[in-house]
């Protein structure tokens, strides 16, 4: 977009919404523009700070009579770059609408605009002896509107599933700047179709999501983790299948080797296991009575040995130990950000895991050959990241041709297991061209079709997800 188109634009704000703080700092639409993503250079023409829900009614409304197309941006962690804005459009920020809006203990829920960051939340849960247990790397920077706008899921799934799980109620508005409450947090309703869910992983296509009422839960009971180095992949599910019998899981993460180095590298730490092994999985595990808890973990842990599947393992006892295993974890995306990683975020039935595994393992040597390919991901819910690294001289735009031609035969590979081409980072800009990798032409029709009722004029986060037009 030209810059005078950009001039008029800026001035199309001014005269409709004069109200509305507005930035057109280059720094602040550098840092609005985009997401964690680095593969498409940010360029709104503004964005905006709304205060209170009435001036985002307001913005919709204008901006769907004018066509002025609309991004949608939370704490904009994304990793498939469904908040950035390249192409002119008005970034709608909610980080003013942070206001935490009631808390009721009887049904134990939250009442959060959108713009307030997952962390807080989690916080404010403990304070009032109950907890909010959707939780992420991101935690402390991403809002509860892009969690819902992206179905955010985390490290603990496998006990406490996606976002999706714990949203009792939201209200968006749609993109004909209507403001629509759905499901006011009632458990039983069985009245028809249920929005929510329609824009619980929208990412921004439907509406922008101002508000959200959420389920909060007991807190859980004391954890121990347990780090076990493994020889070969195809352990992996075995030492699942063995943990999960006999221990109350409440994560099961994967990570290689070079994973770890990089991770090591960055933090500037030794690793946790004194032999170096190609794979790792960390485990973690309700202990409410210390020893018992233990004491089945070791069980576990000799039986793993003694069947090879196993070449070594630590465990943490004490909440300090286990929070300084997860550190290796939780590390890797921060360790491996300055190699401006390309991510492949790989989905299966869990039973099918190893043999996806073992299929992926032989496409991928084929497929990178000269590039460095790292895995980890939560293995306990079928779900693997795949990240390749950018050799330092490379080109960006080369080496994301370079992946994004390697991904297709992958994600050919994930189609013929019946898995999905995005487990959690969502499709945004990305992925867009190859929905079709794990959607039918059907499925797309119809998201093209409920897209055209929401927002009829197209100017809800376009480009992502679904192409229109
Ligand atoms: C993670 O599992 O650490 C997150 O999905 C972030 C990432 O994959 O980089
Ligand atoms: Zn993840």
């Amino acid at each position: 977009m030209h810059q005078n188109e950009i001039d008029v634009r800026r001035e199309w704000l001014q005269n409709h919404c004069p109200e509305l703080a507005v930035s057109t700092e280059p720094a602040v639409l550098q840092s609005h523009g985009r997401d964690w993503t680095r593969f498409r250079e940010p360029r709104p023409a503004a964005v905006v700070f709304p205060e209170h829900v009435e001036q985002v009614v307001h913005l919709v409304r204008v901006a769907a009579e004018h066509g002025v197309p609309l991004v949608p941006s939370g704490g904009r962690t994304g990793l498939s770059g469904g908040a950035v804005a390249a192409a002119g459009e008005v970034v709608v920020s909610l980080d003013r609408l942070r206001r935490i809006l009631d808390f009721d203990a009887t049904d134990r829920t939250v009442t959060v605009e959108a713009g307030v960051v997952t962390a807080a939340v989690q916080a404010y849960a403990a304070e009032r002896g109950l907890c909010y247990p959707v939780s992420f790397g991101a935690e402390g920077s991403s809002q509860i509107g892009g969690n819902i706008a992206t179905n955010a899921g985390g490290l603990r799934v496998l006990r406490y599933g996606l976002t999706r799980d714990w949203v009792a109620g939201l209200s968006f508005v749609d993109g004909r700047g209507a403001l629509l409450e759905c499901n006011a947090g009632l458990v039983k309703n069985a009245s028809g179709f249920d929005l929510r869910h329609l824009l619980i992983g929208s990412e921004g296509t439907l509406g922008i999501v101002v508000r959200a009422m959420l389920r909060l839960t007991d807190p859980p009971p004391p954890r121990a983790a347990m780090v076990l180095g493994l020889d070969r992949l195809d352990a992996l599910m075995p030492v699942f299948r063995a943990a999960r019998e006999a221990l109350a899981l409440s994560a099961f993460e994967f990570f290689s080797a070079t994973a770890l180095q990089r991770v090591c590298a960055h933090l500037g730490c030794a690793p946790p296991l004194a032999e170096a092994c190609p794979f790792l999985v960390l485990l973690e595990f309700d202990n409410p009575d210390g020893e018992d808890g233990l004491s089945f973990a070791a069980a576990i842990y000799d039986r793993c040995v003694e069947t090879g599947w196993v070449r070594e393992g630590v465990i943490g006892e004490s909440a300090t130990q286990a929070r300084a295993l997860w550190r290796y974890r939780e590390a890797i995306p921060e360790s491996i950000a300055a190699a401006t990683p390309y991510k492949n975020d790989l989905a299966v039935r869990i039973s099918r895991v190893p043999d996806f595994l073992a299929a992926l393992d032989g496409q991928v040597a084929a497929q990178y050959p000269e590039l460095e390919v790292l895995w980890y991901g939560h293995i306990g819910d079928g779900n693997l990241h795949m990240n390749v690294l950018k050799p330092d001289g490379m080109a960006l735009e080369a080496f994301e041709q370079a992946c994004a031609a390697a991904s297709r035969s992958i994600y050919a590979l994930t189609r013929s297991f019946g898995g999905t081409i995005s487990a959690e980072h969502g499709i945004g800009l990305l992925k867009q061209a190859d929905l079709g990798y794990c959607r039918s032409a059907a499925e797309i029709e119809h998201m093209r079709g409920i897209k055209a009722v929401l927002d009829p004029a197209g100017i809800m986060n376009p480009g992502k997800l679904i192409a229109v037009g």
